[in-house]
């Protein structure tokens, strides 16, 4: 049995109830799930890995649910089972599920205007570049239909402008499956990310990595002088959730450009911070910003953008093809629907105004898995990015990507993740991650605390 911890200690998990508990909550979603399951298993004849995306498999219990419906920060799957959600789409459904203005636009565009896919400009575009220039800073907008391309397509734009080869990122970072990211720093040097599916080169040849916090490696690494962009989170995201610590993002500022160095903050998912995510919330001074899956409102949509001064040196680089095949575009990107459905979401759904009820609810959610962390002495932290906020299975938080990567625990993962989807809640598959829409409320958050209270408790009996 679990042992009582003494005053100043923490609580220490029993590794034999935790299996046995893992294998109830099992039992009680296959029962919960029948015809998710039917389904699943009739799907494996036709799609790879039994699902429309293999990320999908990442749910657990053996096989995801199927969603009937998703309305705001509800969904209802085909068993009839309902959920609060904040997995949110692991942030593509940051706006809350079908928004009503983007569900006019959409139904606008398709009803009464018609030709989402024309190739051709709609006004709607330069409102929404102005706009991302009012929350983010730089200047000059373009379109992707992904938070990838957007990235993908700005480190081309910093080779090219800085005629250097290669690019740098932080210890277990995530930004899209681009090809250059899958690396991390190791006791014997960086190495190729584990599982990196079929990359191209080593991706040592094409990057250098650092941990994050880490200024001392960053000034090392940038003195080699073939580094052309640094790509980074102001904030990790995607190995739990790792805070800059004070002075690193502007030692990160100071480092790049006095190493010729262009900067790019990747905004998809640290947008929670504000609504001009990190960037303003923090005062950061980026040469370029990319972001992607909120900001459309559900619909596919991606963005890249940069100073005038790079905007104008690029357009008038003769070498760079920007116009037609130089490795930079995309046939359906900047489509009228995409842009559309930005302009209704950033005027009317994601508005500053909403990031205030969102953050104030992150506040609460945060209070509130603290106070049951505390009070049970369970040996986990809770940090938090605004409208966002995630547990991690250590105390003190991590500082690195490699510390946080350390502090793994698959099977309180799937512990978690199961007790809370077998009594309503659904979390980030991937991670302990939960968001905040503009459609969660205050009795969708202390629905967590009791259930994630509850499932502590039996961890601890
Ligand atoms: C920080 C960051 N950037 C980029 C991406 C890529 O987004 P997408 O898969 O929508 O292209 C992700 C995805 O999780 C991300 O977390």
């Amino acid at each position: 049995m679990t042992q009582p911890p003494a005053a100043g200690a923490h609580a220490v998990i029993d590794r034999s109830r935790l299996t046995e508990l893992i294998r109830r909550e099992r039992d009680d979603y296959a029962s919960r799930h029948p015809t998710s399951r039917q389904a699943f298993a009739a799907a494996g004849e036709s799609l790879l890995g039994g699902v429309p995306m293999t990320w999908m498999l990442a749910y657990p219990g053996g096989f995801p649910a199927y969603v009937a419906t998703a309305r705001g920060a509800r969904l209802t799957d085909i068993d009839g089972n309902e959920f609060i959600d904040f997995c949110l789409g692991d942030t593509g459904a940051m706006a809350g599920h079908s928004p009503g203005p983007v569900r006019e636009a959409v139904a606008r565009l398709y009803g009464e205007l018609g030709g989402p896919v024309t190739m051709l400009p709609t006004r709607d575009a330069a409102w929404v570049g102005a706009e991302l220039t009012r929350r983010f800073g730089p200047t000059r907008w373009s379109f992707t239909l992904s938070a990838t391309d957007a990235n993908r397509w700005a480190i081309r734009l910093a080779r090219q402008l800085t005629r250097r080869q290669k690019i740098l990122v932080f210890s277990y970072c995530y930004h899209g499956s681009v090809d250059e990211t899958f690396i991390v720093a190791g006791p014997g040097g960086p190495h190729s990310r584990e599982g990196n599916v079929g990359a191209p080169v080593d991706p040592r040849e094409t990057t250098r990595v650092v941990e994050f916090n880490d200024a001392d490696g960053l000034d090392r690494e940038l003195a080699a002088g073939d580094v052309a962009v640094v790509l980074m989170e102001p904030a990790l995201t995607n190995i739990g959730i790792v805070l800059p610590e004070p002075g690193f993002l502007d030692t990160v500022r100071e480092l790049t450009r006095a190493h010729g160095t262009l900067l790019i903050d990747d905004e998809t998912h640290t947008f929670s911070a504000g609504p001009g995510g990190c960037t303003r919330a923090w005062n950061l001074h980026p040469d370029m910003v990319t972001i992607g899956k909120s900001i459309g409102g559900g619909i596919p949509v991606g963005a890249y953008g940069l100073s005038a001064e790079l905007a104008d040196q690029i357009m008038k680089d003769e070498t760079a093809d920007m116009v037609d095949i130089g490795g930079v575009g995309g046939t359906l990107a900047g489509n009228a629907l995409s842009v559309m459905a930005t302009r209704a979401t950033l005027e009317h759904v994601l508005t500053d105004a909403a990031f205030e009820g969102m953050i104030a609810l992150g506040d609460r959610y945060t209070a509130g898995v603290s106070g049951v962390i505390e009070s049970r002495a369970l040996p986990w932290s809770i940090i938090q990015l605004g409208a966002r906020a995630e547990y991690r299975f250590c105390s003190p938080p991590p500082r690195t990507g490699g510390e946080s990567n350390a502090a793994a625990d698959p099977q309180l993962d799937e512990y978690l993740h199961l007790y809370t989807a077998n009594r309503g809640v659904l979390m980030t598959p991937f991670h302990n991650m939960a968001l905040m829409s503009p459609a969660t409320t205050e009795a969708d958050v202390d629905a967590h605390t009791q259930i994630f209270a509850a499932a502590a408790d039996d961890l601890l009996a």
